[in-house]
């Protein structure tokens, strides 16, 4: 029995990844370890969606290094986004016996086989079918409350400072039927929420399903379950999509809706297809329909060319919006892509850490305020297990994807648990039983 252990960075979409690379290496034999130490084979599956990033996970494969030399039988594989963006580089640095890109996990038994006698492997192939659609994931999160379903794969989206069309190459759509399968699979498992995952859901269509219909149907036949999802495209977010959340009590009333940037300059630039005014017509239209509807947020902070005035046009739509929460990154370039190639990388590195820094102190300020607006509510919270820093206390999420803690011995994880809110702090609400 060879035990694999492997190390997940970047998106949700790796994570589920990672269960599917643990499915299909289980049924050759391969027994999933937690301890690095005692593991045959050691994976990574890494990102490239920012510099910083990829010198963490660098760093990282270094250290693999000690437990291969201590043990000349093991063997170090990278997967993912920077396998397929650096290729042979990561065979020749000497620290690596086997690299595979996103659409190459079926062929991992066979590469690990082969690295075992000595012959370093990389696949790296893109696919414009591969969607995994048959693998039942085994699943990685610990508490058997909420799963991750991945509905498509890839990106159209060619904005231009984005990595991901280059290292997950082409979208492809999941038959809706497996997507169904696979959810009906997690409610029988206990499983209590489940997350629909894609690089951009709104352009998911397989037959005469669009997201808005895939949606209403996982909704329906799991009723018992919390459906979420992950990530929308301002672009693409049809009023279907809008009207099928308003309609089905148990998909959250969370969307993320990242924005990039509230200057039509710089939006036009990142080859982002809406405008500032287009992007507040989305949020209004969800707001219309679902008033207790979060909102949350992605922006990158000093993209090419990027003034002053631009920079305020950020502030002033995070104003506008008051978004919930918010991720928030300076930019970084990456090789390959269409801005690295057209535009010079021109924000100073202190300007662009200064106007980071002045959307988080906005966006901080906003979280808290969206908190406060919650004090007094009474929520539905899907319990996740104790609480971080008391054990007499519980977490779980609401509908909003909020982190509440209140005080409770009764309950454990994947319960629901009405609870009022007591008081706020900028990333969690203080509650009470209700
Ligand atoms: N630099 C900084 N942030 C980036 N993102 C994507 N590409 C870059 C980049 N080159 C951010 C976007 C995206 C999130 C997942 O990462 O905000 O929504
Ligand atoms: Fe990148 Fe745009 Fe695709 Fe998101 S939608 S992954 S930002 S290219």
């Amino acid at each position: 029995m060879r035990k694999v252990y492997i190390e997940t960075y970047g998106c949700q979409m790796n994570v589920a990844d990672t269960e599917v690379v643990f499915s299909i290496l289980g049924r050759e034999g391969y027994i999933r370890t937690e301890e690095i130490g005692e593991a045959d084979v050691i994976l990574a599956n890494t990102c490239s969606i920012r510099d910083n990033a990829e010198q963490r996970i660098l760093g990282r494969i270094g250290q693999f290094n000690i437990y291969r030399k201590a043990r000349p039988d093991v063997i170090v594989g990278i997967l993912g986004c920077m396998a397929e963006r650096m290729k042979e580089t990561l065979l020749e640095s000497g620290k690596v016996d086997v690299v595979a890109g996103p659409d190459a996990y079926r062929r991992l038994p066979e590469l690990l086989a082969a690295a075992s006698q000595g012959h370093p492997q990389i696949d790296v192939i893109l696919s414009r079918e591969e969607t995994y659609a048959d693998i039942a994931p085994v699943r990685v999160d610990k508490n058997g409350v909420s799963a991750f379903i991945s509905i498509m794969r890839g990106c159209n989206n060619v904005c231009s400072y984005c990595v991901v069309p280059y290292t997950r190459g082409a979208e492809r759509s999941r038959d809706y039927h497996t997507i169904v399968r696979e959810a009906c699979d997690c409610a029988e498992r206990g499983y209590k929420e489940i997350t629909l995952l894609g690089q951009n859901v709104d352009s998911y269509h397989f037959g005469e399903y669009d997201f808005a219909r895939l949606l209403a149907l996982v909704a329906e036949s799991v009723p018992d379950l919390r459906i979420r999802f992950s990530t929308s495209n301002p672009q693409d977010i049809s009023d279907a999509v809008i009207e099928t959340m308003a309609t089905h009590a148990n998909i959250c009333r969370h969307i993320h809706l990242p924005v990039q940037s509230g200057s039509d300059r710089i939006l036009e630039k990142m080859r982002r297809r809406y405008t500032r005014a287009w992007y507040l017509d989305r949020v209004a239209k969800i707001r219309a329909l679902m008033p207790d509807c979060a909102i949350t947020t992605d922006v990158i902070a000093g993209f090419c060319s990027e003034t002053e005035e631009d920079h305020r046009d950020t502030l002033d739509i995070f104003e506008q919006v008051g978004f919930d929460a918010a991720f928030m990154f300076q930019y970084s370039e990456r090789p390959g892509t269409l801005a690295a190639k057209k535009y010079p990388d021109d924000v100073a590195p202190d300007v662009k850490t200064r106007r980071l820094e002045e959307i988080i102190a906005v966006q901080n300020r906003l979280s808290l305020e969206s908190n406060r607006r919650d004090v007094g509510k009474t929520f539905r919270v899907l319990v996740e297990g104790p609480s971080k820093r008391n054990a007499a206390e519980l977490c779980g999420r609401n509908s909003q994807n909020k982190m509440c803690i209140w005080p409770d011995t009764a309950h454990r994880a994947g319960d629901f648990v009405d609870v009022k809110v007591k008081d706020c702090t900028q990333a969690t609400l203080l509650c009470e039983p209700a």
